[in-house]
């Protein structure tokens, strides 16, 4: 079996994760610092968000150099050093790419932009306007977040660019040949220091329709959020999965061990695992429909179902709860951390590969942060004039200032991010004294000591971390039961969860409980499940059971 299908990953956001200059800026010294924090936890693979020269509008994902550092998060060194530090310690670790667009301060974009008739000016997607003047958007494709055109206008070029998600963020232009030999090598750049694979953001949009057709108007929600238009002719495209089996060429140029690309895409499942098909395009995909879960046993039945059919062994559906760009999951629960523990039991015992946000294990929650005075561009430029007292309403945060506020080590000044006396370059959440790492640490109590324990049984248990899964039917109405089986050894684990708010019984004859939460517990063959409560029971002996 390939290491990652048994992986869990950590997602590090290095601007907030550890700061080891003093210039109020995580940084990857301040990562290598800190693994031992993600071997504590029990974790497999570290995700780095990006790191590579930027201007830092859109903080790193905003790329001017594919194969450099920036020199706030450290030098080239620094970075490979962090590869063999984590190596070292039995972790695998990932880059983050961006495929889809570099920085409008990019050297090939500032060329490009120059005329119609230089080497770069077919790197990006331009096109002429359309009207009289040519000053209306060759067609009526949306950006990322569905607002406004993604089509920008350069007075320098007289035409339009394509922008799928901010302005400052021009899209490649894949189709050029010149274009994929240059990212392919700035991959096989990063493969050659030892890096195993590579989350790809906005990965699912880069190959648009060549004709550049409008997509159809067909009001729809997708992801949570209403939206007009298709994406037939700019998302998934055929040529898009093409692309990801091309990619995966290239990283199957290395071995021992194999490398993995995660996608981030969006749409159904069941359009999604094309992504996946023959197991030759992309090894995983982000399936985000838990960051927008609903606390409800009937809904994580109905998700675990779909993902499961959807991806049936030798696939692997993904699992996550957090990430930069959302609400902390603990805010969804109101700040609820018997719940949060109910999430975690859920999130680490399902089949497939789960990942956990930087902070998610000690229950970090949103950092209250005013539109007006973001720094995320896409809060700054977009959702500014938006009432402070609506947004507070709001469910998503608009802000994601607000989930990417320093990681929180310790009680001393600054949460232990960056020296007292330094202003982190966003605030610390003002809840560090009680939620941190160091507090947390030894308590049985906390959610730390929760993500430890799961990590540990769920790599002690093969039928956790490489089991089928077979949801449990019959059980009350807001209890989720699922049957985790090995099929090599035939150990049996099952978790059972009552999200509700009555006390449960369920039979489980000679099992043992190897984790539980909120009071659950198995003993003489029946479970306790009180109201928010989960619990992990592993068979003890072969023969007939109720689980
Ligand atoms: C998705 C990333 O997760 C987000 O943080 C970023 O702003 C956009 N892609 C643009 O690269």
């Amino acid at each position: 079996m390939v290491w990652w299908h048994e992986t869990t990953i950590y997602q590090i956001y290095p601007r907030s994760f550890a700061d080891s200059d003093a210039d109020g800026i995580g940084d990857l010294r301040g990562i290598i610092d800190r693994l031992d924090h993600l071997v504590d936890l029990g974790v497999g693979t570290v995700w780095v968000s990006p790191f590579f020269p930027s201007p830092q509008e859109d903080f790193g994902y905003d790329v001017t150099d594919y194969t450099g550092v920036a020199p706030e998060y450290g030098t080239l060194d620094t970075a490979v050093e962090l590869i063999d530090a984590a190596h070292d310690r039995g972790l695998h670790v990932m880059f983050d790419l961006v495929l889809n667009h570099t920085s409008d301060q990019h050297p090939w974009f500032l060329r490009s932009k120059g005329s119609r008739d230089n080497p770069k000016s077919d790197w990006y997607l331009w096109a002429d306007g359309r009207g009289r003047d040519g000053r209306k958007p060759p067609n009526n494709w949306r950006s990322a977040l569905e607002v406004n055109s993604a089509w920008q206008w350069s007075e320098e070029r007289g035409q339009f660019y394509l922008a799928t998600f901010l302005p400052f963020q021009p899209d490649l232009n894949w189709r050029n040949p010149e274009v994929k030999a240059a990212m392919f090598d700035a991959v096989r750049f990063w493969l050659d220091r030892g890096v195993d694979g590579f989350r790809l953001d906005i990965f699912g949009q880069i190959m648009k329709d060549p004709q550049l057709r409008d997509n159809p108007f067909a009001p729809h929600m997708a992801t949570g959020f209403p939206r007009g238009w298709r994406r037939e002719h700019t998302e998934n495209t055929p040529d898009n999965i093409v692309l990801a089996q091309e990619l995966h060429a290239v990283c199957a140029e290395y071995s021992d061990p194999d490398r993995i690309l995660l996608g981030e895409v969006f749409g159904p499942p069941d359009v999604l695992r094309e992504y996946n098909a023959g197991g030759r395009g992309l090894d995983l995909v982000f399936l985000f429909d838990f960051l927008l879960y609903e606390y409800d046993a009937q809904w994580f039945e109905d998700t675990i179902r779909r993902f499961e059919d959807s991806f049936p062994a030798p696939m692997q559906p993904t699992y996550v709860l957090e990430n930069h760009d959302r609400s902390r999951s603990l805010d969804r629960v109101g700040g609820d951390r018997r719940k949060a523990a109910v999430l975690a039991v859920i999130l680490l015992t399902v089949r497939g590969v789960p990942t956990v946000y930087m902070g998610q294990e000690i229950g970090m929650g949103n950092t209250y942060l005013p539109l007006d005075r973001a720094l995320d561009p896409v809060a700054s430029t977009y959702f500014r004039w938006i009432p402070e007292v609506a947004n507070r309403r709001l469910g998503e945060r608009l802000n994601r200032d607000e989930v990417r506020t320093p990681m929180q080590w310790d009680g001393s000044a600054n949460a232990g991010f960056t020296p007292a006396g330094i202003r982190p370059w966003l605030p610390v959440n003002p809840d560090y004294p009680q939620v941190n790492v160091a507090v947390e640490a030894g308590d049985p109590e906390s959610l730390l000591e929760l993500y430890r324990r799961l990590f540990a049984v769920r790599r002690a248990h093969p039928a956790l971390h490489r089991g089928s899964l077979h949801l449990i039917s019959g059980l009350p109405a807001d209890v989720l039961g699922y049957r985790r089986t090995d099929p090599e050894t035939g150990q049996q684990c099952a978790v059972f969860a009552n999200l509700g708010r009555t006390e449960r019984q369920v039979r489980a004859v000679s099992s043992e409980s190897v984790v539980g939460t909120g009071g659950a517990t198995c003993a003489d063959g029946t479970i306790h499940l009180p109201p928010d409560s989960a619990i992990v029971v592993v068979r003890q002996r072969p023969g007939p059971s109720t689980v």
